[in-house]
């Protein structure tokens, strides 16, 4: 993770004045700048510090650029590398590409550019590490019980957890569906010192109507026709412990007021008897509805919503904390290949396109896509055909974004590359062509392709 500011970089030139202008404008970015002129102390800086990000040049004396990078590659892999080349060096820059650099530049680069792809390499390092961190330490009370994130917006949800799960008091959950209600209450329950407790969830809105009555507060035998047997409520279940009162919404009105009874009085009475029993349990509720709303559209009891909301918790829709998509998915992405015994890894593609997404779904809906992806995929990478049709629109208009900023500054590498090359030769084509080491033929296509483009 980037400690010192924005991060810390390892700048690596044996030319001092561009050691200079590079540190000097990433100094003022925010960046915690290491300079360095040769391979050897650039390697004793790495290997003291905590570098985030490597900027070499890669032609050097002695060991060059390609040397160091061999060395990251192999002590250091998770270090991004950029290098920046001189106008003969396309080639090896190319096969740094594909062994796995992050990105390279011509000299002198553009600095707008640079800057941005510096941001892109750390922030992705930094979602690598936390995503290790905290794959390695134990987590708080949401992460023991699987609460994944780490936004601001999770973070206080883990923070509340740790705060009120020893209270008594009535908690609301509310939030779309599979934004977590659930995983969030059990985790108020496991992690509070009720956990060897019952935890008894309802369904309120998946039990019929005529039967909720008997389900929350039990029956005597013979209190109703079908009441064949005694039978013990889901209150009295939960006695000591807890009850999760999900999708409470959906309760009707006369519901609703039984267990506002039962949350003022503490006490509740079987059908058929009069009997008064006390139940001491706590009352989690969950919705994905706008109670408030329904209150005012009189589908709701006041007093009801007021009893249940003594803390509220607010889930917020994935798509509002896109942030956590890639840990949530390299998470369950792992789970799965396990599961399958494959493994199975995300591309930065794919990851990019599930950050587009609007998950109406939520996380539940981002983990069966993983899920399916992860079976379905006949190679070691979910590619855009592993994904369901409703992702292929997504996900082409990406390519071609993609493909777009790619030609383009491919076209200007070789452009600037070709340009370059002649202002040497003086415009001797053959030579310009030999300096860059291409065939006469092919570099006059490539200027040819480069006027035109
Ligand atoms: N932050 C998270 N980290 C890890 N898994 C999560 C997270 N949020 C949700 N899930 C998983 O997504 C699925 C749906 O979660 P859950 O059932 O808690 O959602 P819900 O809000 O109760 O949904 P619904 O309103 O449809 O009942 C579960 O498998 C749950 O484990
Ligand atoms: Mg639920």
């Amino acid at each position: 993770m980037a400690r010192n500011g924005k991060g810390e970089i390892l700048v690596v030139d044996d030319e001092p004045n561009a050691v200079k202008v590079l540190s000097a404008i990433l100094t003022e970015e925010g960046y915690r700048v290491y300079e360095s002129l040769d391979v050897a102390s650039a390697t004793s800086i790495i290997n003291r510090e905590n570098v985030d990000l490597v900027i070499t040049d890669l032609k050097m004396p002695g060991r060059d650029g390609m040397d160091f990078f061999g060395f990251i590659r192999e002590n250091k892999h998770d270090i991004p590398v950029i290098f920046l080349t001189a106008y003969g060096t396309v080639d090896s820059a190319v096969s740094a590409m594909l062994g796995g650099a992050f990105y390279y530049f011509i000299k002198p680069p553009d600095y707008v550019k640079l800057k941005d792809i510096i941001s892109r390499a750390i922030r992705q390092k930094c979602m690598r590490q936390e995503i290790e961190m905290i794959e390695k330490t134990p987590g708080d009370a949401g992460e023991k019980n699987g609460l994944l994130g780490n936004t601001v917006e999770i973070r206080r949800i883990k923070d509340t957890i740790e705060t009120i799960k020893d209270s008594s008091s009535t908690v609301l959950i509310s939030g779309e569906t599979g934004t977590g209600k659930e995983l969030i209450s059990r985790a108020l329950h496991f992690c509070s010192k009720r956990k060897d407790t019952p935890f008894i969830a309802v369904n309120c809105a998946a039990i019929p109507k005529e039967l909720i009555e008997a389900e929350l507060f039990g029956c005597e035998k013979g209190a109703f026709t079908g009441a064949h047997a005694r039978r013990i409520g889901k209150f009295e279940e939960a006695s000591n412990g807890t009850i999760f009162l999900d999708e409470i919404g959906e309760l009707d009105l006369g519901v609703q007021a039984k267990i506002l009874r039962v949350l003022q009085e503490r006490e509740i009475e079987r059908l058929g008897s009069n009997r008064k029993i006390k139940v001491h349990c706590r009352v989690i509720s969950s919705t994905n509805r706008d109670l408030k709303n329904e209150v005012k559209e009189g589908r709701f009891r006041e007093d009801l919503f007021y009893r249940i909301n003594v803390i509220e918790i607010k889930v917020p829709p994935l798509r509002e904390r896109k942030e956590d998509i890639p840990l949530l998915a390299s998470i369950f992405a792992r789970e799965f290949s396990e599961k399958e015994q494959k493994k199975v890894g995300l591309p930065e593609k794919v990851m990019e396109l599930l950050k587009e997404y609007h998950w109406p779904g939520n996380v539940r809906q981002l983990m069966n896509i993983i899920e399916r992806a992860v079976v379905l995929t006949k190679s070691d990478s979910i590619a855009l055909c592993d994904l369901p049709e409703e992702f292929h629109p997504l996900g082409k208009a990406l390519e071609e974004t993609h493909t777009v900023t790619r030609r383009g500054t491919l076209r200007d590498i070789e452009l600037q590359a070709i340009k370059e090359a002649l202002e040497k030769c003086d415009g001797n084509k053959s030579k310009a062509a030999r300096m860059l080491g291409i065939s006469r033929k092919a570099f006059y296509k490539r200027l040819n392709d480069a006027k035109h483009a």
